[in-house]
């Protein structure tokens, strides 16, 4: 199988592409929910962006009209609250609402604050939305209190054309970011550093658009292998990067899953037991908070007891209850889901609590005895581009079924 461009990476460098003047094509760009409503604030902006004819992605920021963004769209996920610096450095004012996102915790947006004011802005908020004015950024030593994966991209993207020298320390360090550092570079930014901990980025003082092609989801290809093993099954991922999914993969193979480089991919197998593990999520290159779900549920069916900690997000185990129904045995104890092995997991009416909690009610049920029924698909639709047919096409039993409104799948 072959997976899609990453969401994460998409949406990061979609608010970028706001920076940049002239047409910015992307390939590789999923068709989700997320890219859909950020394509939607990018028309109101004034910068007609759609998907081409040959599947890229084209964004044209030449003229944009307002700096003042749609706050329903805004908050209705979390990566488009990066805008306000692309605006902020076009227009020297904007205004963005809180962003929304998953339901996993509180979600604040201080680092992002924080880390723009330290570049010169000025910012409010008032009814929910952050109103800032700043002539020109100018570069700065920022200090992130949690490698924060959205603030690192936002900071990075308010920097490009800041005058002088930023460096951010402690930040995020997933290959999403080193991603975008790619896209920033290809328009002309001068982004170092990205994938360590330390970020040095000299502001230009313009920048020209460019064709890129965003990473595959590792995210994904986490998931798809996560469902080969739980199912006992062998598949290919054909354009996965190992080394995006080592910490995924090295506690696969301690699970007793053959994860092995193929030529064009990866190879993912599993012929005996699943071994239970204990699993401690980090920001990268740690166990990604984003997999943990995904992996619970092939835990659930282990030889043993194991432990998944998270670290986080403050709350992201309302998914456990959904594996419950389906017969598993999980305690959360504070940070920690303890998950006691059953021999079986069987089919149940359940829902997707966001969008990798999703991902483990569509894992489990792969495996589970009967018919499982998954309500809240628009969770997985923000992230997953086509489960349902990558998933028929590696011999599963699902479909989607009912209406908008109540949109099910049966696996
Ligand atoms: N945090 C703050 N203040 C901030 C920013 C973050 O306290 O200003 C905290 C968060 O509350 C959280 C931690 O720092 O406890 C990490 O948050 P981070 O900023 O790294 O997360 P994010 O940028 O909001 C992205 C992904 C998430 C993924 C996290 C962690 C996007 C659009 N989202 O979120 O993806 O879980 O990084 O890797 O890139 C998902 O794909 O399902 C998803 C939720």
């Amino acid at each position: 199988m072959q997976i899609g461009g990453s969401k994460n990476d998409s949406v990061a460098i979609m608010a970028a592409a706001l920076l940049v003047p002239g047409k910015t094509v992307l390939r590789n760009v999923p068709r989700i929910r997320d890219v859909y409503t950020l394509i939607e604030i990018f028309r109101r902006l004034g910068a007609p962006t759609s998907f081409r004819f040959d599947g890229a992605l084209e964004i044209d920021a030449t003229n944009l009209s307002t700096s003042e963004t749609p706050h329903d769209l805004v908050r209705q996920m979390r990566a488009s609250f990066n805008v306000l610096g692309a605006l902020l450095t076009r227009f020297g004012h904007a205004s963005v609402a809180m962003p929304g996102g998953c339901d996993i915790g509180a979600r604040p947006v201080n680092f992002h604050i924080k880390g723009l004011e330290q570049l010169g802005c000025r910012l409010h908020l008032e009814h929910g939305v952050y109103s800032g004015e700043v002539r020109r950024f100018k570069g700065a030593n920022i200090s992130l209190e949690f490698p924060s994966a959205g603030a690192t991209q936002h900071l990075m993207i308010a920097a490009c054309r800041a005058k002088g020298r930023t460096v951010i320390t402690n930040c995020a360090a997933e290959p999403e970011i080193v991603d975008l550092a790619a896209f920033l570079n290809a328009c002309g930014a001068k982004v170092e550093g990205a994938g360590s901990m330390r970020i040095v980025i000299d502001g230009v003082e313009e920048l020209s658009p460019t064709e890129f092609a965003v990473i595959p989801d590792r995210l994904q290809a986490g998931t798809f292998a996560l469902a080969a093993a739980i199912t006992g099954g062998d598949i290919l991922i054909r354009n996965a990067i190992l080394e995006h999914l080592h910490p995924v993969f090295s506690k696969m193979e301690e699970a007793g899953i053959e994860v092995t480089q193929a030529e064009c991919g990866c190879r993912v197998r599993r012929v005996g037991r699943i071994l239970p593990v204990d699993i401690k999520t980090m920001p990268h290159p740690g166990f990604p908070t984003d997999m943990q779900q995904p992996f619970a549920s092939l835990l659930c069916l282990a030889d043993g007891v194991s432990t998944i900690t998270e670290t986080v997000y403050e709350s992201r185990f309302r998914y456990t209850t959904e594996l419950a129904r389906m017969g598993a045995d999980i305690r959360i104890e504070d940070r920690t889901a303890i998950i006691r092995g059953t021999d079986r997991l069987t089919g149940a009416p359940v829902k997707c609590t966001d969008l990798r909690g999703g991902a483990a009610v569509v894992v489990a049920g792969l495996a589970a005895e009967g018919e499982t029924e998954i309500d809240g698909l628009e969770h997985l639709d923000r992230g997953y581009e086509g489960i349902v047919e990558h998933l028929q096409g590696l011999g599963a039993h699902v479909r989607r079924t009912g209406t908008r409104d109540k949109d099910q799948m049966s696996a």
